[in-house]
């Protein structure tokens, strides 16, 4: 009797194990079916959309919206280590190369822009290839119905390394040196000389001038990391300092410095809060600031850097994206508090880009190739200023939290997504918002305010700053001090098709609390200040530990 009740349990038990292990391994095959099955893969060329119009009424320009890319003869190869070699070459600061580097790099570019468009080498095409991947002119392979987007999300600072990449290696062979690189604009140096144009792009007539850009903001003037930045140039300078403390320093984790999952199937024109892509506070902060204030801002889509459509065909583009590329590795390796992590999910890693080799024949590349730039023979030199930023030390404004006041004056509470319905933001709206205030679990890297489901229409250049403890700012508010979170700039695109963007928006708010004092509170002020003419609408705001 005791024996079989013994079995029975025993059977029992085994069966729940069973079901256990069986419902586990279902688990598991879902987190899979997830996280790894759907990196993005490369287009179909055959199949390009011309962008449509914009109709653009105002000064008399037409863009050029074909954006198709040339299909060469020969079937793509796969990019291998061994198959391209690279000589080890260091990329310079803009404003610190020679006169004879100068006119080396103002004849590779006589000699890219000599080749007919139609050869992928190009500097035509290869302007194109930027407003192909960018202004939605394939669809995602696997899944026809969504277009394929390499902004807005961890795709951008990998697609826009290899982009360099391959350039960069045309521009060799063009010129029979393989040691040739590229400079980077050094727009974050407030102190040696790299935050203006660099001198090298601004004479009228070489192969580096670009007639589409703002003749304001020609050298000596001060370049803005956010394009509303005002004050004289002392104040642009500390402003500029704390948006590269903003968006680089204290952007702690992958998701918040380089953007979140972008897989077959995210679509950012049709996103709910749960699937909405997520750029990176590099990306949207200083770099796109760098597209506005180098574009010209009479012309309306703020031609040539302020539109995906036409950037790279300013040559100043890709001295932009230089340092871009730089500041990932600064990220990576040369920060307090030691290395930093790229994302590790394979959708990342096996996402796979076209891009032209200097054969012009197509190239297929992955993401995980492009993790390392000194196995791309890539380097960049120590830029002393880049200590200004680093330790940065934004000065403190308020006192104490400044929530009473602000419900005082009828700032209401906001929740996360959903909301009774969308939020109209107008041109800045203050609100209170649950701080979650606990002690952050251990595995926790920063404290983050998401702004959910923000949605926007791509017609013209927006841009939202946010606020923590400053419930009175305005679009004047000087964004030097502890209470500037970060910027989230949207580059309007000329494709009317898909002007429509919904996106959450992350920035790291635990440095700031910290610094304000504010940390302990159950509750926080924020304030966002918009500008641009676009109606702008959020679904939530959510403070949480990342
Ligand atoms: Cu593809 Cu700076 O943008």
């Amino acid at each position: 009797m005791a024996t079989s009740v013994t079995m029975a349990s025993g059977s029992l038990l085994q069966q729940m194990i069973f079901t256990c292990l069986s419902i586990m391994f279902t688990l598991l095959l879902f987190a899979a079916s997830i996280g790894s099955a759907s990196p993005i893969r490369v287009p179909n060329l055959q199949q390009c959309e011309l962008a449509m119009d914009a109709s653009v009424s105002l000064p008399l320009m037409t863009l050029t919206l074909n954006c198709c890319l040339p299909i060469p003869p020969q079937s793509p190869r796969h990019f291998s280590f061994h198959k391209y070699k690279s000589e080890p070459r260091v990329r310079q600061a803009a404003h610190t190369v020679s006169d004879a580097y100068i006119a080396k790099y103002t004849r590779a570019y006589e000699l890219m822009k000599a080749l007919p468009d139609d050869d992928p080498r190009s500097f035509h095409t290869q302007a194109k290839i930027h407003c192909a991947f960018c202004n939605f002119a394939y669809r995602q392979a696997g899944n026809a119905s969504v277009p394929l987007q390499v902004h807005f999300s961890w795709l951008f600072l990998p697609w826009h390394r290899w982009y360099l990449y391959w350039h960069e290696r045309i521009l060799q062979s063009l010129l029979g040196d393989p040691t040739f690189a590229l400079v980077f604009w050094n727009w974050d140096d407030q102190r040696d000389g790299g935050n203006v144009m660099p001198a090298m792009f601004v004479p009228n007539g070489t192969a580096l001038y670009d007639r589409n850009r703002n003749q304001n903001n020609l050298p000596p003037t001060l370049v803005k990391l956010r394009p509303n930045t005002t004050g004289n140039d002392s104040a642009v300078v500390n402003q500029n300092l704390n948006d590269m403390y903003q968006d680089v320093v204290t952007a702690t984790t992958a998701e918040l410095f380089m953007g979140g999952a972008y897989r077959t199937g995210t679509d950012l024109t049709n996103a709910t809060v749960i699937n909405a892509p997520l750029g990176g506070l590099l990306e949207n902060g200083v770099h796109n600031g760098i597209h506005f204030w180098t574009g010209n801002s009479d012309l309306p889509l703020i031609q040539d850097m302020g539109t995906f459509t036409t950037a790279a065909r300013d040559p100043i583009f890709y001295a932009h994206h230089s340092n871009v590329d730089r500041l990932w590795d600064k990220w990576k390796y040369n920060l307090p508090g030691g290395p930093r992590a790229d994302h590790n999910d394979t959708d990342f890693l096996k996402a796979k880009f076209y891009f032209y080799d200097e054969n012009a024949r197509l190239v297929k590349v992955k993401v995980r190739d492009a993790l390392d730039n000194s196995k791309l023979g890539i380097s960049y030199p120590t830029v002393a200023a880049d200590e200004l930023w680093v330790n940065y030390n934004p000065p403190v404004m308020s006192i104490g939290s400044a929530v009473a006041v602000a419900r005082a004056a009828g700032v209401a509470t906001m929740g996360a997504a959903p909301q009774n319905g969308t939020i109209f933001l107008g041109s800045n709206l203050s609100a209170i918002v649950k701080n979650p205030s606990s002690l952050p679990p251990t595995t926790a890297k920063a404290t983050v305010l998401i702004i959910q489901g923000l949605q926007v229409t791509r017609k013209s250049f927006m841009s939202l700053s946010a606020f923590i403890n400053l419930p009175f700012a305005d679009a004047l508010t000087d964004t030097s001090s502890a209470e500037y979170i970060g910027t989230f700039n949207i580059i309007p695109t000329a494709n009317v098709k898909h002007r429509h963007l919904i996106t959450n928006v992350m920035f790291e708010i635990g440095d700031n609390m910290r610094r304000i004092g504010i940390s302990h509170e159950h509750e926080a002020v924020i304030t966002m200040v918009v500008t641009g003419v676009e109606p702008v609408s959020i679904e939530g705001l959510l403070i949480d530990y990342a």
